[in-house]
């Protein structure tokens, strides 16, 4: 009776597409809508802020403002009116990466309307990663692909800048559009890779791989522990013996 009195204390009332529930005030808007009785089959993936399948938007009593948020990182608070919006319409153009080019005649005549941009800066106000959207759609209105690549790295791809955006622009299918015009045409090639991929494909690998497959799991965890870091890639505060992955 005394452990009920105290999580009822712990309670706080939301309100999930008009609906009331009272829901612990610890926990985050996706946790809250389960323990609320929903489930969630879209707008659920990762749970932890990178897939961008959880887009939520909410409102406080009294206030004009909309807030924005991923629905896994986001703490419920008292009296937030929200719903979740896991898919928002968006265009996506279709294009073969070998046949463009990495220019700005490329970026308009996939998303024509990326010339719509008003600079009123909604799409990084709506962003939960905090990126700053305007200025990369600025960089791809200048054809800067390599500004728009970095600025938009950290893109999870939840829409909710397109969602709030007056000038109907889908910012994140621009970006992704110019992270690969990136990765394929301007970002320096990687030698040491482009030599595995040949000695993967002269099957160089394969038969340590065959022996891999054929070890048993303890054996698998003690050799990963033990494996060798390629300096360049090493952390340098970090050494490999003392720490354990598995
Ligand atoms: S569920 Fe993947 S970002 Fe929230």
């Amino acid at each position: 009776m005394e452990a009920q009195e105290v999580k009822k204390e712990e309670l706080v009332p939301i309100f999930i597409m008009g609906k009331r529930y009272e829901v612990p005030s610890s926990i985050t808007i996706q946790k809250a809508m389960e323990y609320a009785g929903y489930q969630l089959i879209r707008g659920c993936g990762c749970r932890g802020g990178i897939c961008g399948a959880c887009g939520t938007v909410y409102r406080f009593p009294g206030s004009y403002k909309i807030e924005v948020g991923l629905a896994c990182q986001t703490l419920v608070q008292p009296n937030m009116y929200l719903t979740q919006i896991p898919f928002f319409p968006a265009t996506k153009s279709i294009y073969d990466i070998e046949k463009i080019k990495p220019n700005i005649e490329t970026l308009v005549k996939s998303y024509p309307e990326l010339l719509r941009c008003l600079q009123c800066n909604t799409c990084t106000k709506s962003c939960p990663m905090d990126i700053e959207v305007m200025d990369y759609i600025a960089a791809a209105m200048r054809g800067d692909i390599t500004r728009l690549a970095e600025l938009s790295f950290d893109c999870v791809m939840c829409g909710l800048c397109t969602s709030r955006c007056p000038a109907e622009i889908c910012q994140y299918n621009i970006a992704i559009l110019g992270r690969r015009l990136y990765g394929k045409y301007i970002a320096p090639k990687a030698e040491h890779l482009a030599r595995m991929v040949k000695e993967v494909e002269k099957g160089k690998y394969e038969q340590m791989l065959r022996g891999l497959m054929d070890t048993d799991e303890e054996t698998l965890k003690q050799l990963y522990n033990e494996r060798e870091i390629e300096p360049e890639q090493a952390d340098e505060d970090w050494t490999p013996k003392d720490k354990t992955y598995l």
